[in-house]
């Protein structure tokens, strides 16, 4: 998916810009004109976006209902469709998808501020990821896939138990500084 400039996103205070990884998410996201997609963690919602304008249809769920807020504006401003919910996870999000897409805080904390929810993954830099990963088959209709951004930031060996009932695929890596952020496409095993 190309990052269109032509989409008027505005930034929201206490809500994740949108960054390095966004844009690599974005860069590796492949969807299709009749599939139903979930973006879980909106932020800002430059990808809810994107996928609003390419997708069947698009929800998207956020912990922070300052991202609520900034991800259904933004969805407005473009005139793109698209529902925007609050929720920690699935909580509120009882529907199944053929697309499920996450940008999860990756980089260990436990800070509960709004904006440090969109870096603190847990101790490790895994828990929130790893609680997503238990509960997202649920919510894939069949030959459903997960499209997720992960971290060197991540601890490896907590990351490869939350990712072992998976067959993974790599769709696109990029080096950082201080970092290397990759994203993965995910089907269970089963
Ligand atoms: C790294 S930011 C990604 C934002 C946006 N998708 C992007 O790529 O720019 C992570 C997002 O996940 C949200 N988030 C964190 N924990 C969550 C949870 N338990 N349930 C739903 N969303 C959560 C944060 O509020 C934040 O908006």
């Amino acid at each position: 998916m190309r990052y269109r400039r032509e989409f008027d996103i505005v930034e929201c205070q206490e809500v994740y810009p949108p960054s390095e990884d966004t844009f690599l998410l974005l860069e590796a996201l492949e969807v299709s004109s009749d599939e139903a997609v979930l973006e879980m963690g909106p932020g800002t919602g430059l990808i809810t976006c994107h996928l609003a304008a390419c997708a069947a249809s698009v929800v998207a769920a956020d912990i922070n209902p300052k991202a609520v807020k900034c991800t259904d504006a933004n969805l407005r401003r473009n005139r793109l469709p698209g529902e925007v919910r609050m929720s920690d996870l699935f909580q509120n999000v009882p529907e199944r998808f053929d697309v499920i897409v996450f940008n999860p805080p990756y980089c260990p904390g436990t800070e509960r501020d709004r904006l440090a929810l969109s870096w603190a993954g847990g101790p490790k830099g895994v828990e929130v990821t790893a609680r997503f990963l238990a509960d997202a088959p649920e919510h894939l209709l069949p030959d459903g896939r997960i499209i997720i951004l992960l971290s060197t930031e991540m601890e490896a060996q907590a990351l490869e138990e939350a990712l072992r009932p998976f067959r993974r695929t790599v769709l696109g890596r990029r080096r950082l500084f201080f970092e290397e952020l990759w994203v993965e496409e995910l089907r269970p095993l089963d």
